[in-house]
């Protein structure tokens, strides 16, 4: 069983990073591998809407988002981690992950996802929505922990102070341990839900 952990800052070890730390400690308990990429400080360009991965399965851009295609197709989890930056997630890392989930044809249903949002101050929940819809829309249950997974600090560091943030992201990695073994159990058992062809209307026909 495996984690992909996405650091979305800039800073290497910044607040982003010690969260996402915490939390691999308890997968490490779990004894979930985790493999954790620093990709916020990476040049991602955005998406063109050539739409020739409609075709290919590939991004045309081939960088670290195809680099990545097949690590998240191995995995059974994603966690996402961004710093807030004018209550968003950092603009890299939502370049990296549209090209991700629109170029990649494979079945993400019953992967478990997981965002994780690093402030000084505000912005934590808009950033955290934002970065949930990722895994709404392809199917991926979303583990959840005892608040809206925040933690706080300016400076790199400052996060290990805030206790509540940390205790955070213990809870929510013990949640998606428990839920990502339960769903393989459950795939066992019952396999993957049914999957109807898509109906797509654009609101006009
Ligand atoms: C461009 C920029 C915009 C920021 N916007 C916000 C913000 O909207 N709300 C906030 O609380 N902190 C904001 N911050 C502060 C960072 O979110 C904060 O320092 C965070 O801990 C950085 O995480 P990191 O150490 O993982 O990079 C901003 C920082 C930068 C550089």
């Amino acid at each position: 069983m495996k984690v992909l952990m996405l650091n979305g800052s800039p800073r290497a070890e910044g607040n982003t990073a010690a969260a996402l730390h915490e939390m691999q400690r308890v997968f490490a308990d779990e004894g979930i591998e985790t493999e954790l990429l620093h990709v916020g400080g990476r040049d991602i360009r955005g998406c063109i809407a050539c739409v020739k991965c409609a075709e290919t399965g590939r991004c045309v851009f081939d960088d670290i988002v195809n680099e990545l295609a097949p690590v998240f197709e191995a995995c059974d989890g994603l966690v996402v981690g961004s710093p807030v930056y004018y209550a968003s997630a950092n603009a890299t890392l939502i370049a990296l992950l549209t090209r991700l989930f629109y170029s990649t044809h494979f079945d993400k249903t019953m992967k478990v996802g997981a965002a994780v949002a690093a402030a000084r101050r505000g912005g934590v929940t808009t950033t955290y929505d934002e970065l949930n819809k990722f895994f709404a829309i392809a199917g991926m249950p979303i583990a959840t922990g005892q608040y809206w997974n925040g933690i706080h600090g300016r400076l790199p560091g400052e996060a290990k102070e805030d206790a509540e943030g940390l205790q955070s992201m213990r809870t929510l990695a013990r949640n998606m341990a428990f839920l990502m073994k339960s769903i393989a159990l459950g795939k066992e058992r019952y396999g993957l839900p049914e999957r109807e062809a898509a109906v797509r209307t654009n609101f006009i026909r």
